[in-house]
């Protein structure tokens, strides 16, 4: 019967169901819509025959939590000591831990130079691209560019009456309740509407001016812009008021739909921006965009699974096994 058929499929599907892996598909599916035509033949180089780009993009959050990869676990965020709602701001040399393992703006330039280096062999350059897949979704999270109460793990509030903790609300909570749950079909609408502002909708005028950091010889500068742009929300929004044990459903979720639209917008753009000049030294984003190879590029080409990755694939399909639930990406980070 069909239904047996699709079963499994839909069963996969909820397991990495979360805000988290919204975000992040999302971000990628749109930003291969903006890939230059060399851009998308050196993703899809760098991708597994089985691996979509949106796949390729939550990697990372899998990886963070196995023990070959638990040292990269610092890398989704950049703690900023700041003291919002008074004051937001993102210091490179105060927030990121360069001496110790490292922030979401370290990883980035790290990984950019490694997708860069010729001399690294395939795996590794293939794991810099997931890296990079991943992180430009990261840093546009507010909560994951803040350090008070631990990204706001540590804040507790409801949310459609159930306990959860804001740095949730934000990752997954909020965009769920407004496009339901993240399956293939509502993060293709997600995509299509954000691609849709971004050509003539509510982002034409300003999109001009995401550009303006996309120097990939200087990832920490960009990085910090980024992470900055995010922060700046913790103060105009996420916790402009007091929210500890409140209920966030309603009128805040509300407010808070068109900020996270916009941030992920943001990211897919910004994405493939990066992408076009790591590849191509042009951010391929002005003039007559080239468009028709979003779907080439959703999939990749290589066959022989690397024995680096089997290894790694063996501890993720161990650690998934040993989890209840549903997993939902990083959120007690801190
Ligand atoms: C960033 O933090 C460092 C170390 O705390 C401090 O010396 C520096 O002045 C700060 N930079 C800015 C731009 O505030
Ligand atoms: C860069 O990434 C590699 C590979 O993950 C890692 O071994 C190395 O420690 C990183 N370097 C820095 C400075 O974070
Ligand atoms: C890019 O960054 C490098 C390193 O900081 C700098 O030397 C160069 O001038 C920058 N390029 C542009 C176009 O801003
Ligand atoms: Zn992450």
């Amino acid at each position: 019967m069909r239904i047996k058929h699709l079963l499994p499929i839909l069963l996969s599907a909820t397991n990495v169901a979360s805000w988290g892996f919204y975000g992040h598909k999302t971000v990628a599916l749109l930003a291969s819509r903006y890939l230059l035509p060399d851009t998308a033949v050196f993703v899809r180089t760098y991708l597994y025959k089985d691996q979509t780009i949106m796949d390729a993009a939550v990697w990372a959050d899998r990886y963070a939590h196995i023990p070959l990869g638990r040292y990269s676990k610092t890398w989704h965020y950049i703690d900023a000591k700041d003291d919002p709602p008074r004051v937001c701001e993102v210091n490179y040399s105060r927030d990121c831990a360069v001496h110790g393992s490292g922030c979401i703006v370290s990883a980035l330039a790290n990984m950019t130079d490694r997708i860069q280096d010729d001399s690294l062999p395939w795996p590794a350059r293939a794991q810099a691209l997931r890296f990079i897949l991943h992180f430009l979704g990261d840093i546009h999270q507010p909560l994951h560019t803040e350090s008070k109460l631990r990204g706001g793990n540590s804040i507790h509030v409801k949310f459609h009456h159930a306990d959860t903790n804001l740095h949730t609300v934000w990752d997954s909570k909020i965009i769920e309740s407004a496009r339901g749950h993240p399956t293939e079909r509502n993060i293709i609408s997600f995509a299509n509407d954000l691609e849709e502002r971004i050509e003539s909708g509510l982002y034409a005028e300003e999109k001009d001016t995401w550009r303006g950091c996309l120097n990939v010889s200087d990832a920490e500068g960009c990085g910090v812009s980024w992470a900055s742009d995010s922060n700046k929300l913790v103060c105009e929004y996420v916790l402009k008021d007091e929210v500890e044990g409140e209920e966030l459903s309603g009128e805040y979720a509300d407010g808070a739909v068109p900020l996270i639209e916009r941030m992920v917008a943001m990211a897919g753009y910004r994405l493939a921006g990066w992408l076009n000049m790591i590849v191509t030294g042009q951010d391929g984003l002005s003039g007559q965009r080239v468009r028709g190879n979003s779907m080439e590029v959703v999939s990749g080409e290589r066959v022989l699974r690397d024995v680096v990755d089997v290894e790694i694939d063996a501890q993720i399909e161990e650690w998934e096994k040993t989890r209840m639930g549903n997993f939902e990406g990083i959120h007690v980070q801190h």
